[in-house]
């Protein structure tokens, strides 16, 4: 049993504060554009841009996993709040695209990130998983039972994808988030939580096949059950209401006003919902925090990325309020309202200290995984040359990684 359990954080009678002390970010190098989709899809540039603001989103190369990327945001994190991973007591990462149905992919990172002592679980809640896995760390921390919890969110969308489908395959892209929600005895850190879940939303997103309804076969896989399925319009409707009810109640539960809220971080999955979600909290689209056109929407780990973003941008300050919100299949949806309280400047020395490199997940003795790269996608990732990665995206003290030879 770790020290948290027997000796709980808080003063005598007073619960105890889960304030964010780090946040970190991976994306993969690989960039898949607009273009590369014309070239595979029935699709445009203009229609995509315009339908939903996504320019371009990162694929996971043959050798990185839902895990592999976790552990490399996760280990950052770790970094910028200037702990080793064995003080983390809890591990949670949300994740529709886990690398097996089990193990956990939590636990997978556990072992990655040299990390002993976690007990480690992952987040079922689609695109919401990473702010359910924050609220839970929140719970955690609130009743004594952790000092240092690990929040990821880990995504590896473009092998769940089918490259025929143009209303589906234009929208993903592959990355990881995470921050360290710590308890302290201080004011400030998370406020008000706000989760739903609508089930009779159930089958607008879903992926058929592959659990116990369906077990995989070769049936499954002549009908495409394997893929991401999704009712567009349906998920739309649900979205644009909801981001801005749920941010509400969330800042509401807190003791704020919207017009309290310094920063808004949105699921970034089109740029018209969360548009309509600023319509809705009758706020201006600049306290929308805005991604996607770079990652696409990466589910569960669009939160966390877009959280490390702001902050190493400078977009945050200590004393500001920051409200997170996510919706996905499900439906779900889930806010929490942040008093920010770490140094934004302790975010890019956590990229500088971690390289993905150095960051290994442990495969099965005599098991080889098999050609990870979807068809539709192995030209792209087998195309030699230089790939641009924005100058935003480079770690500091790691020039070369701006150019990155990838090898067929
Ligand atoms: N390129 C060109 N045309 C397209 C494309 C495409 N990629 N996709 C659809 N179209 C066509 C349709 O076939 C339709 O043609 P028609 O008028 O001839 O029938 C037309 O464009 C309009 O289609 P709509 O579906 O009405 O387009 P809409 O403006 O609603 O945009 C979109 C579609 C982008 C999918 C939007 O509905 C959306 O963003 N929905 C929410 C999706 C979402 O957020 N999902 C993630 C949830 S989170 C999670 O848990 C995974």
């Amino acid at each position: 049993m770790n020290d948290a359990v027997t000796q709980p954080a808080g003063r005598a009678g007073s619960a105890p504060r889960a304030h964010v002390t780090g946040w970190g970010r991976y994306a993969p190098a690989q960039v898949l554009t607009n273009a590369d989709l014309e070239r595979m899809v029935d699709t445009s540039d203009e229609w995509i841009r315009s339908r939903t603001g996504i320019r371009e989103r990162r694929v996971a190369a043959a050798h990185e996993t839902t895990a592999s990327m976790g552990a490399v945001a996760g280990l950052r994190a770790i970094r910028t709040a200037g702990l080793e991973p064995d003080d983390i007591d809890l591990i949670l990462l949300g994740t529709l695209t886990p690398d097996y149905w089990m193990p956990s992919t939590a636990a997978l990172v556990k072992e990655a990130i040299g990390n002993t002592k976690a007990s480690a679980f992952d987040v079922m809640a689609a695109c919401s998983g990473f702010v359910y896995g924050f609220a839970t760390a929140q719970a955690y921390i609130g009743a004594g039972l952790a000092k240092h919890v690990l929040v990821i969110g880990s995504e590896l969308l473009t092998r769940f994808l089918d490259y025929t489908d143009r209303s589906t395959c234009i929208l993903f892209g592959d990355g990881a988030g995470a921050v360290v929600v710590s308890a302290s005895d201080e004011p400030g850190g998370a406020l008000g939580v706000e989760m739903t879940t609508e089930p009779q939303g159930a089958y607008m997103i879903w992926l058929p096949a592959g659990g116990s309804k369906a077990p995989p076969s070769r049936g499954t896989i002549d009908r495409g059950e394997h893929y991401v399925r999704m009712e567009g319009n349906q998920t739309y409707r649900f979205a644009t209401k909801t981001m801005a009810t749920t941010a509400l109640e969330s800042i509401r539960k807190s003791g704020l006003e919207p017009a309290d809220i310094d920063l808004f971080i949105p699921h970034q999955a089109n740029v018209r919902i969360i548009e309509g979600g600023a319509r809705g909290l009758d706020l201006p689209m600049d306290k929308m925090f805005i991604n996607l056109d770079k990652y696409g929407n990466t589910s569960a780990a669009s939160v966390p990325i877009a959280l490390a973003e702001a902050v190493n941008e400078g977009r945050v300050k200590i004393g500001d309020n920051v409200t997170i919100v996510a919706f996905g299949a499900g439906f779900t949806s889930g806010a929490v309202t942040i008093e920010w309280t770490a140094d934004p400047a302790r975010g890019l020395i956590g990229e500088a200290e971690v390289r993905p490199e150095d960051v290994h997940v442990r495969m099965p003795v005599d098991w080889d995984s098999v050609d990870p790269i979807p068809e539709a996608l192995s030209e792209l990732m087998a195309r030699r040359g230089p790939v641009e990665v924005p100058l935003d995206d480079v770690v500091p003290g790691e020039p070369e990684r701006a150019h990155t030879e990838v090898r067929a």
